[in-house]
């Protein structure tokens, strides 16, 4: 089935075809960024498109790429990205509601929450699609997607490397969807984590030939990839839960002389203190690489999802621009 006017709420709403359309959308658009043209011209693929941006929780690259793309491919966007305490939300409106009143103007909602499952009933209610750009600890299927697009791109074949994910598996939603999308293809998975933020119980059992380690240092000398995140604050009971972990799971420089000279370390950011900001100039550090594709694929995403929704032919340029 086609992205064409459905949610995307979690990587298991995603058959590998959806996928594959993603990423060569996003190629196509990166090739045209790399010759300037996004530069200078805009795509008019969404010209007729208003796509409504809904954060109940901070974001800087989320947000600002799902804008970004909007306006690269020609469409307009409704901000309500800079905190909720601005809209009817304040003064009580339910989820539901504000959906509902949204989807009554824009063709798709990109929305952010604090809650687990809380796009789930966005989705249940909103007459345009979703898109879950966050929802608790649950899921972040876009940012998993420029993920694996920057895998893909720098270390194919996937199949037969060895990826570690480190630092917060149990509340961190980029993970969660991450894993989903990796556990297909072929790869050694090496789970790092204090053993309190060990990933999920119904995501673990679906990857029985993973390891779990404690220490960074041990993965290292193995891997080619190492993805980092930051441990989630803010999804802790207590602050004191947080202090206890906050340190652990640590990326310095001299940690890097083990580590292969092809391997990669990659970051959904934003980050705190688990990379040793001097890494920023190894080669093999890909963070900002990330960010830029994360533009790419979200209008790849956002031009399949709302582009045919309503019907209306897509111009003879963008079709065959796709091709
Ligand atoms: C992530 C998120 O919001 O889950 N940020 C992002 O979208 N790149 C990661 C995080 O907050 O740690």
């Amino acid at each position: 089935m086609s992205l064409a006017g459905r949610s995307l709420i979690s990587i298991d709403d995603l058959s590998t075809t959806n996928i594959e359309d993603i990423f060569i959308r996003a190629r196509h658009l990166r090739g045209l960024d790399h010759v300037g043209e996004l530069r200078d011209i805009r795509l008019k693929t969404l010209r007729d498109k208003v796509l409504a941006c809904l954060f109940y929780e901070p974001s800087t690259r989320t947000s600002s790429s799902f804008i970004a793309a909007m306006a690269r491919l020609g469409g307009t966007v409704i901000p309500i990205t800079q905190g909720v305490q601005y809209s009817s939300v304040s003064k009580g409106e339910t989820l539901e509601d504000t959906i509902q009143t949204l989807g009554q103007y824009a063709d798709g909602i990109v929305l952010r929450h604090p809650e687990e499952g809380a796009a789930k009933r966005a989705a249940a209610v909103s007459p345009v699609p979703i898109i879950n750009a966050g929802d608790g600890a649950g899921e972040h299927p876009t940012q998993a997607l420029l993920d694996l697009f920057t895998i893909v791109d720098l270390k194919a074949p996937v199949k037969g490397k060895t990826i570690a994910l480190v630092g917060d598996l149990l509340y961190g939603r980029t993970i969660h969807s991450l894993v989903k999308l990796l556990r297909t293809r072929g790869v050694k998975l090496l789970l790092v984590s204090p053993r309190s933020l060990r990933l999920p119980e119904n995501l673990r059992e679906t990857l029985p030939d993973a390891e779990e380690m404690d220490s960074v240092e041990e993965a290292l000398p193995r891997v080619d990839v190492l993805y980092m995140t930051r441990i989630q604050k803010e999804r802790f009971p207590t602050v004191a839960d947080y202090e206890q972990v906050k340190d652990t799971c640590i990326l310095t420089r001299t940690m890097m002389e083990h580590a292969k000279s092809d391997m990669i370390i990659m970051h959904p950011l934003p980050r705190v203190n688990e990379i040793d900001r001097t890494l920023d100039n190894d080669p093999r550090s890909k963070w900002f690489q990330q960010v830029r594709n994360g533009m790419h694929v979200r209008m790849g995403i956002l031009s399949l999802m709302l582009e045919a929704s309503d019907g209306v032919a897509k111009s003879y340029e963008d079709r065959r621009a796709w091709d």
